[in-house]
C-alpha cells in the first residue's frame, strides 16, 4: 500500500547579477542539460532545458539559473514538477502582478518573471524523489561587430551531467562565409566541438561525455564553467544589401565593405577624477595610447581631461601627425587622477571645440565628427542634475556631431550615459573595470574608428510596406550592419525592392536591392532546423527596442504613455519580457482538479537578491535583481497511491498487490483517541482525537479528527496538529505555530513544513512522512466544525513491529473479492471479500480524496467494509482507542 502526501514549495524567480551555477542544490541529480540555438538570418531563438531529480532524502530547493545575453528577451518559461506543468505567458506588468496576487489568494501556485538583465534565476522547493524539468526560451538579434556575428552561451551546469549537449543551428540564405566555435572552458575542451558547414547552413555540436566533463581524472567536479561562443559572418554580394521577405515581413540588411574610410574629427573627453585612480586610469592610458596610434593623417583630434576642472591638451583640433600623436601620448601618460567630476563643463567644451573647427572651415563636410567620453562616475561638481546636463549638451550639439559614451565600472549611472549618447546619434558601452578594460576600450574604439558612410537612408516603394523601423542612419562603421524591418502591405506584388542612398568618402551611393516575396518561405520550409517565424519576431524585436529608446527620451508624459502602450501591445503579441511586461507562470494540470496551493512570499532577505550583493551591484536594484514569488504545490501521486483518513473519519487504502481499494468508517465517540500508526521499532506513534459535529445528522453525531499527534519517542519530539494551531514539543520545550503563515522547521531528524491555511507535513528522518490537511468551515456553520485529514506515504519505512489502524497494513494481507452482484441500491454493487481468514460482505462505494480539492474532494471508488472495518482490521476498532495522544498500542 502506498501513500503519499508530499508537498512542495516553489520559490520562484529571482534575478541576480551573481548567479553562477545553472543548477543549485545538494544531492541533486542532473539528468540532462541541453542548450539549443536556432539562428536564422541573424535572429536567434535559444532554448535551455534541464531535467533534474531531487535524489536527496529531504525536500529541498533546486535552483535553475541561466545567464542570458544583455540584449535578449525571454519569451517563454515552462517548468514541470512531478507532472504538473507551469507555463508562462507575457502580460502587462501590473496586470501580471495583479493576476499573480489573485492566483495566490485563490491558493494557486504561480510565479512571475520580470525583466532583468543578464540572469534568469528560479528556484523550486520539492520533496525527495521529485523530478523537475525546466525550459527557458529567449530571443535576440545578432549584431555584427568588426565583421562577425557572435553568439555566446554561458555553460555552467555546476555538476557532472550524463547528457550535456549544445547545438547551434545557423541558417543564412545568402550563405555562411565562415563559422568558428570557441570556449573558455579550458584546453581539454578545445577539440570537442564539431562543426558541419554547408553553403547556407551550419551545425555546431558540443557534447562532452561525463568523463570529459571532469575537472581531473577521478574528480566529481565539472570543468564545464564558462562561455561557449560561435562566430560567423555571411556572404555578401559586393556592396549590395540583402533583402529578405518571410511571413509578411521583410528585413533589409546593409553591410558594405571595401570602401575607404571617411576622415574623422574626434575629441576624447576623459574623466580623471579621484575615483579613476589606480587600475582604471592605467588601463585608460594604455588604451588611449593605442587609440592615438591608430589615427591617420587625415584625422583631427584633441583631448580634454576633467575632474572638477576642465583642461584641454590642445584648445583646438589638431591634425593627427605622428609628432602630435606622440605629444598627446606623453600628455595622457602624465595624468594624475584626483578631485571631483564636472561632466557638464567638459562636454560643453568638447562641443565648442568641434563647432569652432566647423566655423573655421577646418572640417571636411564628408568627414565625421565625434566626441568620445570615458567616465567612471556621476557628476559631482558644476551642474550635477542629469537632465539639465542632457539638455545643455543637446542644445549646443550639431546634427553632424555624435557622442559616444563609455562607462567604466558600476559606479557610473549607465542609463544617463546611454541617454546622452542616444540623444546625440551615438551609442554607449559599459566597460568592466578588470584586467582587460584597456582591451574593451580599444575594441569599442575600433568599432567606431572606421566610418565608411554618412547619411544613409533605406527606402521602399510606398504602398508596398508599412510599420518600417528606423531607416535613416547617421553613419555606417566598417564591420557593422544596418538593419531595417517592416511589414508587407497586402498586394499582388511578387517582388519587393529597396533603395539605399548614402555618402561615402568620395562619392554618393545609390543602391537597389530586390527580393522575391515567396522564395525564402519555400526555402525555410525545407530546412528542418531553421527558425521559420524569424522575420516576424525580428521586426518586433527591432521595433520594441527602438520604442524603448524613444520612450527614454520622450519629452512629455503623454508621449511617453503612448509609446508605452505601443511597446506593451507588441510585447504581448510577440511574447517578450521587456522592462514593461512580465511573464506570469501558472500551473496547469490537464483539466484535472486544482492541486496547487500558494504560499506567502519568502522573506526577501533570504532571497538571492539582498544581503548577498557584491561590490558590483548596480545602484538600481530593479535593473538586475528582483525577488518574486514563493509558492507551493501539493504534489499528488497517482490517484490510488495513498492511504488517507479524512472526513467523518473514513479510511481509504490502496492495496497494490491485490490491486483493490478499500474503505471503511470508524464510528467512535468525540474525545476518543484512535491509534493509526504504532511502531515500537522506530519509536513512532501517530494518533488522532475525534471531535463531533455541532448537531446530529440522521440521529447521529458525526465525528472527525480534530487533533493529530505525531510522536517520535527516539527524538522526544511530538507534533500536535490542531485545527487552530500546531504545537511542537521537544523535551520540555513547547513551540506553538499558527496556521496563518508558511513555515519550515528542522529539528534534528524531524522536519515540519506548515503551508499557510493548507497543510502540515511532518517527516521523520526522511523515512516517515505524514501530511495533515486542514479543512476549515464557516465559523458559524450550524453543523460542521473544522477538522483534519491525514495522508501518508506508502513509502514510509516502518519496522516489522508496526501496528495500528493503518500500520497493520504495511504488511499487505491477501485480499480476494468475488461474487460481484447487484445490491439493494442499484448504484452500489455488492460482493464477498476474503481477508485474514474472514468472509465479509462488501459494497461498492466511493469516498472522497480531498488532497486536490479541499472543498469538493474527488471520488475514489472502493470496496466499503461495514461495521467499522470489522474483519478487515485486526480485532475491533475499540482495541485502537488509547488514553493519551502519545500512547503506543498494546498487543491486540
Ligand atoms: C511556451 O511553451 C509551452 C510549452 O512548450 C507552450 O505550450 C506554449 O505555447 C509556449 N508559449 C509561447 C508563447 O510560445
Ligand atoms: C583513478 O581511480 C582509479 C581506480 O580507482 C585509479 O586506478 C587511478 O590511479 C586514479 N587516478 C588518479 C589520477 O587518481
Ligand atoms: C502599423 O501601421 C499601421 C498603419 O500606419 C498602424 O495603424 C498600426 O498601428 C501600426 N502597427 C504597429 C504595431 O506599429
Ligand atoms: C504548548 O503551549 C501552548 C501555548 O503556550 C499551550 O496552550 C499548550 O497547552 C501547550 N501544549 C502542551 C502539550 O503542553
Amino acid at each position: 500500500m502506498v501513500l503519499f502526501n508530499v508537498n512542495s514549495l516553489i520559490h520562484v524567480l529571482c534575478f541576480d547579477y551573481l548567479c553562477m551555477q545553472a543548477i543549485q542544490g545538494n544531492d541533486i541529480t542532473v539528468k540532462s542539460y541541453k542548450v539549443e540555438s536556432r539562428i536564422t538570418s541573424r535572429f536567434a531563438h535559444t532554448t535551455v532545458k534541464s531535467s533534474v531529480v531531487n535524489s536527496g532524502p529531504n525536500a529541498q530547493s533546486i535552483g535553475f539559473n541561466v545567464q542570458i545575453p544583455k540584449r535578449a528577451f525571454i519569451n517563454n518559461f515552462t517548468m514541470n514538477v512531478n507532472g504538473i506543468t507551469f507555463v508562462g505567458s507575457v502580460k502587462e506588468k501590473t496586470v501580471a502582478r495583479n493576476l499573480y496576487a489573485q492566483a495566490r489568494a485563490r491558493g494557486k501556485a504561480a510565479g512571475i518573471v520580470r525583466y532583468a538583465m543578464e540572469t534568469f534565476r528560479t528556484e523550486v522547493h520539492v520533496p525527495p524523489g521529485s523530478k523537475v524539468e525546466f525550459e527557458l526560451h529567449y530571443q535576440e538579434m545578432m549584431q555584427r561587430k568588426l565583421g562577425v556575428y557572435q553568439h555566446m552561451l554561458h555553460l555552467q551546469p555546476g555538476r557532472l551531467v550524463p547528457l550535456l549537449q549544445v547545438d547551434v543551428y545557423i541558417f543564412e540564405p545568402k550563405g555562411i562565409k565562415f563559422v568558428t566555435a570557441s570556449n573558455t572552458l579550458g584546453e581539454q575542451f578545445a577539440d570537442l566541438t564539431k562543426i558541419s558547414h554547408a553553403k547556407e547552413k551550419a551545425h555546431i555540436v558540443f557534447k562532452p561525455t561525463l568523463q570529459q566533463q571532469r575537472k581531473c581524472e577521478n574528480c566529481t567536479e565539472s570543468a564545464v564553467d564558462g562561455v561557449f561562443t560561435v562566430k560567423y559572418d555571411v556572404e555578401r554580394e559586393n556592396n549590395a544589401g540583402e533583402l529578405q521577405v518571410s511571413d509578411g515581413h521583410f528585413i533589409q540588411f546593409f553591410a558594405p565593405s571595401d570602401l575607404s574610410p571617411l576622415s574623422k574629427n574626434i575629441v576624447f573627453v576623459i574623466d580623471v577624477s579621484g575615483s579613476m585612480w589606480g587600475l582604471k586610469m592605467k588601463q585608460t592610458v594604455e588604451a588611449m595610447k593605442a587609440i592615438l596610434d591608430d589615427l591617420s593623417m587625415d584625422d583631427y583630434f584633441s583631448i580634454i581631461d576633467f575632474n572638477h576642472n576642465v583642461r584641454c591638451w590642445s584648445e583646438d583640433l589638431v591634425q593627427a601627425s605622428s609628432l602630435q600623436v606622440d605629444e598627446a601620448k606623453k600628455y595622457v601618460q602624465s595624468i594624475k587622477p584626483n578631485g571631483g567630476t564636472n561632466i557638464n563643463e567638459a562636454l560643453l567644451r568638447a562641443v565648442q571645440m568641434l563647432v569652432r573647427a566647423s566655423n573655421q572651415g577646418l572640417i571636411d563636410p564628408r568627414s565625421v565628427s565625434m566626441i568620445i567620453l570615458v567616465s567612471d562616475g556621476d557628476p559631482t561638481v558644476g551642474e550635477i542634475k542629469l537632465s539639465t546636463i542632457q539638455k545643455n549638451v543637446k542644445r549646443v550639439m550639431r546634427e553632424e556631431f555624435s557622442l559616444f559614451s563609455l562607462g567604466i565600472g558600476f559606479d557610473v549611472d549607465f542609463d544617463f550615459l546611454e541617454r546622452m549618447a542616444m540623444d546625440n546619434r551615438g551609442v554607449a558601452q559599459r566597460i568592466y573595470a578588470n584586467h582587460d578594460a584597456a582591451e574593451q576600450l580599444k575594441t569599442f574604439y575600433s568599432q567606431v574608428s572606421s566610418p565608411l558612410l554618412r547619411s544613409i537612408t533605406i527606402n521602399f516603394p510606398e504602398n508596398a510596406v508599412n510599420n518600417v523601423t528606423q531607416n535613416r542612419f547617421d553613419k555606417f562603421f566598417s564591420g557593422s550592419e544596418l538593419i531595417v524591418a517592416g511589414k508587407l502591405q497586402p498586394s499582388d506584388l511578387t517582388t519587393l525592392q529597396s533603395f539605399t542612398t548614402a555618402a561615402a568618402a568620395n562619392m554618393d551611393l545609390n543602391i537597389q536591392t530586390e527580393a522575391d516575396i515567396r522564395e525564402l518561405d519555400s526555402v525555410l520550409g525545407t530546412h528542418q532546423h531553421s527558425f521559420t517565424g524569424f522575420a516576424r519576431q525580428m521586426w518586433a524585436y527591432i521595433t520594441v527596442n527602438q520604442l524603448l529608446a524613444e520612450r527614454s527620451l520622450a519629452p512629455t508624459a503623454s508621449k511617453k504613455r503612448r509609446i508605452t502602450q505601443r511597446i506593451v501591445a507588441l510585447a504581448l503579441e510577440h511574447q517578450f519580457v521587456t522592462p514593461l511586461t512580465a511573464m506570469l507562470v501558472e500551473g496547469h494540470d490537464q483539466g484535472r482538479p486544482e492541486r496547487l496551493i500558494a504560499d506567502s512570499p519568502r522573506d526577501s532577505k533570504h532571497g538571492c537578491c539582498s544581503g548577498t550583493k557584491s561590490k558590483h551591484s548596480p545602484k538600481n536594484e530593479n535593473e538586475y535583481c528582483s525577488t518574486t514569488a514563493t509558492y507551493s504545490i501539493v504534489n499528488l501521486p497517482h490517484p490510488f497511491d495513498f492511504i488517507a483518513v479524512d472526513s467523518d473519519p473514513h479510511f481509504i487504502m490502496h492495496l497494490p498487490k491485490s490491486n483493490v481499494d478499500i474503505c471503511f468508517n470508524i464510528d467512535s465517540k468525540p474525545g476518543h483517541i484512535l491509534n493509526l500508526i504504532s511502531d515500537p521499532g522506530t519509536g513512532v506513534t501517530i494518533n488522532g482525537q475525534l471531535v463531533g459535529s455541532k448537531k446530529m445528522k440522521n440521529n447521529k453525531i458525526q465525528t472527525y479528527f480534530g487533533t493529530i499527534s505525531i510522536y517520535s519517542k527516539t527524538d522526544s519530539v511530538q507534533v500536535i496538529v490542531g485545527t487552530d494551531r500546531i504545537d511542537l514539543m521537544e523535551g520540555r520545550n513547547n513551540h506553538s505555530f499558527s496556521w496563518g503563515a508558511t513555515v519550515e522547521l528542522a529539528l534534528n531528524r524531524i522536519r515540519v513544513t506548515i503551508v499557510k491555511e493548507q497543510h502540515v507535513t511532518v517527516t521523520i528522518d526522511g523515512k516517515i512522512s505524514v501530511t495533515v490537511l486542514l479543512h476549515s468551515v464557516w465559523k458559524k456553520h450550524p453543523v460542521q466544525v473544522d477538522f483534519l485529514g491525514i495522508y501518508m506515504s506508502s513509502d514510509n519505512k516502518y519496522s516489522t513491529q508496526v501496528h495500528g489502524l493503518i500500520g497493520q497494513f504495511a504488511q499487505e494481507p491477501k485480499v480476494k473479492v468475488y461474487g460481484v452482484h447487484e445490491g439493494a441500491d442499484p448504484k452500489k454493487k455488492e460482493a464477498t471479500m476474503e481477508v485474514k481468514g474472514n468472509k465479509l460482505a462488501v459494497t461498492r462505494g466511493w469516498q472522497k480524496d480531498y488532497r486536490r480539492d479541499k472543498k469538493r474532494g474527488s471520488d475514489v471508488y472502493c470496496w466499503f467494509i461495514h461495521n467499522s472495518g470489522k474483519g478487515f482490521i485486526d480485532g475491533s476498532y475499540t482495541n485502537y482507542i488509547l488514553p493519551q495522544l502519545d500512547s503506543f498500542l498494546t498487543a491486540i
